[in-house]
């Protein structure tokens, strides 16, 4: 049987739909696809090499309804974000006769999320989808608020808001991810800690890798809880509010570039969050020792929280390419204390110059 840990509710003007957390949900998925009166043609967007663990479950859950599963393969890696397999979707969807009652499930991390989650939203102009994140990022963020997008001479440059009608987080999938990817994962759920909730951070200071199941669990649930508030509260990342959850992301993403991307997302994240907050104290919002308990947190999860060997000119130069400077100044995710960001809108480039210098 399955457990059930917790449903989040994700309540927008486009759609409610819940995020099923649990164990085992993969060996019963016709349970939640018949809740939601899924019927018709049913696409499985996925890695080969997810199929090969995952796949026989998936296929004899789903087969329980009577429904034909059609699985699409991707390759792995960001690269699939990508027209040619946007338009390769396309074509199986529609020398399948999918129509406008059919779905695609989105089986996998934020990538099959991205690519499928689009092109669900603009087959036949919206139909059905249902995100079966893979990866902790996935689960903690990207298959819950529905931004879907292809890249295109830059990331994420085609895209929509799209949201699923369901979201079925298996934490069993957890087990065969790597440490690497599991971390970067572990990057995400700090940020919720330090912007929304500030119980996260008090968890993670009472465990140590591995986490038992149960506190997985829980720091997941608190996770899509906050982004589900976020989403709620501002859909479309128009009123200043959804941006809170860029802390760390806009010197990340700079140090992500800056290393031709040998840096991951997630240790990206960590290290821009602490130079997010070391700003925050230098600019006087912010005391001291939350910096240095982040910096406690993050490196006892293995994240890195500086850039040594990087060239500071480098981040710079990426940072000002950044979408959201603005006359020398930047637009930053500061904090006054922790559970407390707020937007700055003219960070100096030399206060960053001389944080990073630190
Ligand atoms: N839409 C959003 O709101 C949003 C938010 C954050 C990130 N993103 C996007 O997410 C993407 C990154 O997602 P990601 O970090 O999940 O990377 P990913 O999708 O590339 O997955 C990372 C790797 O983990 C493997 N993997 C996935 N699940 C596994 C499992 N259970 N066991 C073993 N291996 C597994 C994959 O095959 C892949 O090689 C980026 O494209 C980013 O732009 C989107």
């Amino acid at each position: 049987m399955f457990r059930l840990i917790s449903t989040v509710q994700v309540k927008t003007l486009s759609r409610c739909y819940p995020v099923y957390i649990g164990f085992n949900l993969l060996d019963f998925l016709d349970v939640f696809l018949s809740r939601h009166g899924l019927k018709g043609k049913f696409a499985l967007v996925s890695h080969k090499s997810l199929m090969d663990i995952y796949g026989d479950k998936i296929i004899s859950s789903i087969s329980r309804l009577g429904l034909d599963t059609i699985i699409i393969d991707i390759p792995e890696g960001e690269e699939s974000k990508s027209f040619n397999m946007l338009t390769q979707i396309y074509d199986v969807l529609i020398n399948n006769r999918f129509d406008r009652w059919s779905t695609v499930t989105a089986f996998g991390g934020g990538v099959i999320g991205d690519l499928a989650g689009f092109a669900a939203a603009t087959f036949m102009r919206g139909i059905n989808l249902v995100q079966i994140p893979s990866t902790l990022l996935a689960q903690v963020d990207s298959s819950i608020g529905g931004k879907v997008a292809i890249d295109y001479r830059g990331k994420n440059i085609i895209g929509a808001f799209y949201q699923p009608n369901l979201v079925i987080t298996d934490l069993n999938l957890l087990k065969s991810l790597s440490v690497k990817e599991f971390s970067s994962g572990l990057a995400e759920v700090i940020k919720y800690g330090v912007v929304m909730d500030p119980q996260i951070l008090d968890i993670l200071e009472n465990y140590s890798n591995p986490l038992p199941d149960d506190i997985v669990a829980e720091l997941i649930t608190r996770s899509c809880s906050c982004k589900a508030r976020i989403v709620e509260a501002d859909e479309r990342d128009e009123k200043d509010i959804r941006i809170i959850l860029n802390f760390g992301h806009t010197i990340g993403h700079a140090i992500e570039v800056a290393s031709n991307f040998k840096i991951s997302h997630g240790e990206a994240v960590a290290i821009g969050m602490v130079y997010e907050a070391k700003l925050s104290v230098m600019l006087g919002f912010l005391d001291i020792d939350v910096v240095n308990r982040l910096i406690g947190i993050l490196s006892k999860f293995g994240l890195p929280i500086s850039v040594s060997q990087l060239n500071i000119e480098r981040i710079l130069s990426s940072l000002s390419y950044d979408k959201k400077i603005k006359h020398g100044k930047i637009r930053l995710i500061l904090l006054k204390s922790v559970g407390n960001p707020i937007v700055h809108d003219d960070v100096p480039i030399d206060s960053i110059k001389r944080v990073l210098e630190m």
